[in-house]
Parts: structure tokens; C-alpha cells; sequence
């Protein structure tokens, strides 16, 4: 795709997003433009279209966003693609979301701004978009879907549930990936979750969830999950992984249930001969949020090549924390815990110039930290992280 298309994609796409509440107002207007537009689609999308809404609207922003970028772009697309299997996309469907999307542009750019060749150039991405997605789709011949069986509900703290399910046959991904999973009480709402153990082929794996307040669908998975629930689990997304560089140097940063992927990457890593070192800091509110700490700590005492930095924001644990009557244990291997800001905690252990770094948490504390570590001299392109939407 040449240049010109693609600056006219970003510029009318930016200047939508640049607007008071733009991406929110496209992500409405493209919503019921396509139910109105093509009734056959909404059984697709959950009842309550509330939260979230924009999720779909903002990876399609993405997605034109690296148009120039097609060894990041297209394996991401390609993921996309396998993943939406779970809803039963079809080709005429692609149409309807590429269709419904431009009318929406088309109505908040205006006569001026879109021009035929503006059309065009939309017309261009949305095809690569498309192309690349069914084709991924198409080719794939892993199931569209698994089926996990709840083992286990194990609640670690008030708010997070370590959640243990055997899947119906072993799934390939890497560790440090994450998929999409729906619970049978919440049919259609999709969330993405993190398995904390390496892919195997017994097919266990293992979430640690965390129940945010007013959400639809993590309270219920900490609150009512029951052993012998199925759940559906869709095909692997996202880049982060264990590199096969075991030369360069690794800084690894995880905040709450951020830290499962890190530790199935450590988990993978351990199983290898030789390793690069590798500083983890695990980060949490309060210190008894840093719940998963013995692992670490086993992992630490076993692997030389491992340093682990647990950090809390506060130095005090909640009240109901002290109701319970734990006292903060000091784990054999680990460093002792810092109290402060995560990425600044971090950012004064620098420079890490030389490491290949991993961020997993809340999209604020990933920009946070990930903004702290370029102004103390990390390049961008040696920082990784899933895409914050
Ligand atoms: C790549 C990726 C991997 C993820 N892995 C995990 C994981 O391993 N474990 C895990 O517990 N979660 C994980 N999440 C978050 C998870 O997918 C859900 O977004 C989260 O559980 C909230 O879903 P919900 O249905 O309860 O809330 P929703 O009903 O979707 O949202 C309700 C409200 O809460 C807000 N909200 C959503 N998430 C958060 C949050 N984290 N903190 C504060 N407010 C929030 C929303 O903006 C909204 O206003 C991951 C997210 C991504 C993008
Ligand atoms: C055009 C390219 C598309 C891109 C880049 C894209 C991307 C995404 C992303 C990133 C999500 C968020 C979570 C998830 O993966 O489940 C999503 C959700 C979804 N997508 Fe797509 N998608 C595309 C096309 C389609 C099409 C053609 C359909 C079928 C009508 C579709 C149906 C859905 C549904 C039903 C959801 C769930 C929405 C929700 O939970 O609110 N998508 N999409």
C-alpha cells in the first residue's frame, strides 16, 4: 500500500479521533449503522453493548494506524482473523463491518474532507484488513473454539480468583499470550484473559482474575465460578513471548493478575538450559495485592539467571486484610519489596538500555511505566506490550 493511502486513512481517522468524544460517537454511529444496515449481525454481539463498545472500532483504528508496518500488522490480523472464528464470521459479514465503518467516517468527515480518493484509500485498508483475517481464518485447522472445564476456583484475595480449567484438547500457544474466554453466565461477552502456566499437552491451564467493580463479567467469574463449569475459549492472540535471543538481557514488569503471563513465561523459560537474566518487578496497591509471590519465589530460588522486585504502591494493606490476620511474609530468593510508583520504581533501577523489555497491566500503568523508562533512555522499540484495548 503506498504512502498516500495511507496518510489519507490516518488523516481522516485522527481528525475523527481528535474530536470531543470522537472514537466513542464513531463507535455508536458505526454500531447502528450496522444493525440497522445488516439486522443479521447483531445476534453476533451481546445484549447490553455498553462497555466495551468500541473495542472492535478501536482495533480497526489500530489496524489502519500500521498500514506501513505489515511484519507487526499482518500477524496481528492474522490472530484477529483465527479468533473471530468463535463468532462464525463469514465473508459477507466483513463487508457489513467494512461498509457500516466508512458510512460512519464518510458522515463524521464530511463533503470536504471525504474525497473519492479518500474512498478509495478506505477502501484499500479495509480490504487489507479483511483480506488478511478471512485468509488467516480460512487457513487454520485448529478448532475455532475449545471447551474448558472448571477444576478449580481458588480465591487468593477478596477480588482475584486463581481459576484452573482442563480444556477438551491441548491448545498450542505461547507463553505470554492471551486469549479471549466466555463463562456460560455471561453468553457473548468475551473478555481476555491470560493463562499464568505454559501451553501442555495435558491441556490444564490456569487464569488469575481479578473482579473489577462494576464489571459484567470478572466479578462473576471470582464470585460464582463453580467446578465442572464449561467454558469457551477461543484461539491465541498477542505477541509477547519468550525470545529465542538467550543472549539479551530481559526486564520484565507485571501489576495484579499482569504478572500471569510473566510467570508462564518464566515457567517456559525455566525449562530451557540456558537463559538470559532476567528482572522481574511484580507490583501491586497494597502488599498483600502481591499474591502470588511464593511462585515467584520457587522460580527464583531454582533459576540464578532470575531477580524478582515485588513493589506496592502503599505500604499498608487494606482493613479487611488486617481482619483476616496475615502478616506479610518475607520469601526466600526475592528481593526486598519496594514501596512506590511501579514505573518509577523501575525507571530508578536503570538504565536498562541493553534489555529487551515486557510490560503487562492496566492500559495507565503500561503507558505510565513505558513512559518513565523511555525518558530514563529505553528506545521504544525494545519495549513490548499487548495492544491496550
Ligand atoms: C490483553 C489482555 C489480557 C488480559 N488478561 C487478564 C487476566 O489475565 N486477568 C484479568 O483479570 N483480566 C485480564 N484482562 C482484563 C479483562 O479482559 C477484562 O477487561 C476485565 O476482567 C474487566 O471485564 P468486566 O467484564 O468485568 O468489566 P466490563 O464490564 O468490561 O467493564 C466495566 C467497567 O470497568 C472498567 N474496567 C475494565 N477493566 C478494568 C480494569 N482492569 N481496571 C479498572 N477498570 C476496568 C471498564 O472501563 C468499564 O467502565 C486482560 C485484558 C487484556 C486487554
Ligand atoms: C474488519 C476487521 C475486524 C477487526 C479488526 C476486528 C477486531 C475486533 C476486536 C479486537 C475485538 C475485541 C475482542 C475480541 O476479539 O473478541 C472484536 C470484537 C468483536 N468482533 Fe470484530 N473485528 C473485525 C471484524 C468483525 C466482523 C466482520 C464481525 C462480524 C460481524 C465481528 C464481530 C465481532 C464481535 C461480535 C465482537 C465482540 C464485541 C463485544 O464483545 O462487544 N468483527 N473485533
Amino acid at each position: 500500500m503506498d504512502s498516500r493511502t495511507v496518510a489519507l486513512i490516518r488523516t481522516t481517522f485522527k481528525a475523527v479521533a481528535a474530536e470531543e468524544g470522537g472514537p466513542e460517537r464513531l463507535a455508536r454511529s458505526f454500531y447502528a449503522i450496522l444493525f440497522s444496515e445488516y439486522p443479521q449481525v447483531r445476534d453476533f454481539f451481546p445484549a447490553a453493548m455498553d462497555s466495551q463498545r468500541d473495542r472492535l472500532v478501536k482495533a480497526i483504528g489500530y489496524a489502519l494506524d500500521r498500514l506501513e508496518e505489515p511484519n507487526k500488522l499482518l500477524p496481528f490480523l492474522a490472530q484477529l482473523g483465527r479468533d473471530h472464528r468463535k463468532y462464525g464470521v463469514q465473508a459477507e459479514h466483513y463487508v457489513a463491518v467494512a461498509t457500516s465503518l466508512k458510512t460512519a467516517m464518510r458522515r463524521f468527515a464530511g463533503t470536504e474532507m471525504w474525497t473519492d480518493e479518500v474512498e478509495r484509500a478506505w477502501d484499500e485498508g479495509l480490504t487489507v484488513i479483511s483480506e488478511t483475517m478471512m485468509g488467516a481464518a480460512e487457513k487454520e485447522v485448529t478448532p475455532a473454539v475449545w471447551s474448558g472445564r472448571v477444576l478449580e476456583n481458588r480465591l487468593v484475595l477478596r477480588n482475584l480468583a486463581i481459576v484452573r480449567l482442563q480444556l477438551d484438547q491441548p491448545m498450542q500457544y505461547a507463553a505470554g499470550q492471551y486469549m479471549s474466554v466466555q463463562i456460560p453466565s455471561r453468553p457473548r461477552m468475551w473478555r481476555y484473559l491470560s493463562p499464568a502456566v505454559p501451553a501442555n499437552a495435558n491441556g490444564e491451564i490456569e487464569f488469575h482474575v481479578r473482579g473489577v467493580l462494576g464489571g459484567w463479567v470478572s466479578p462473576a467469574i471470582v464470585g460464582q465460578t463453580q467446578v465442572g463449569d464449561q467454558w469457551l475459549i477461543g484461539s491465541p492472540l498477542g505477541g509477547l513471548g519468550v525470545p529465542r535471543n538467550t543472549k539479551r538481557k530481559m526486564l520484565m514488569v507485571g501489576c495484579g493478575t499482569g504478572i500471569a503471563p510473566l510467570r508462564a513465561q518464566l515457567m517456559q523459560m525455566a525449562l530451557r538450559r540456558t537463559n538470559p537474566k532476567v528482572h522481574l518487578f511484580v507490583g501491586g496497591h497494597h502488599p498483600c495485592d502481591l499474591y502470588d509471590l511464593e511462585t515467584l519465589s520457587k522460580l527464583a530460588m531454582a533459576n540464578r539467571w532470575l531477580t524478582v522486585t515485588p513493589v506496592s504502591e502503599s505500604d499498608e494493606n487494606p482493613w479487611w486484610h488486617y481482619e483476616a490476620g496475615e502478616v506479610e511474609r518475607i520469601w526466600p530468593g526475592l528481593e526486598p519489596r519496594m514501596t512506590g510508583q511501579i514505573g518509577k520504581v523501575v525507571a530508578s533501577y536503570g538504565p536498562w538500555a541493553d534489555r529487551d523489555v515486557q510490560i503487562v497491566g492496566s492500559p495507565s500503568m503500561v503507558q505510565t511505566t513505558k513512559f518513565r523508562l523511555m525518558a530514563s533512555g529505553t528506545q521504544t522499540k525494545n519495549i513490548r506490550h499487548d495492544p491496550l484495548f
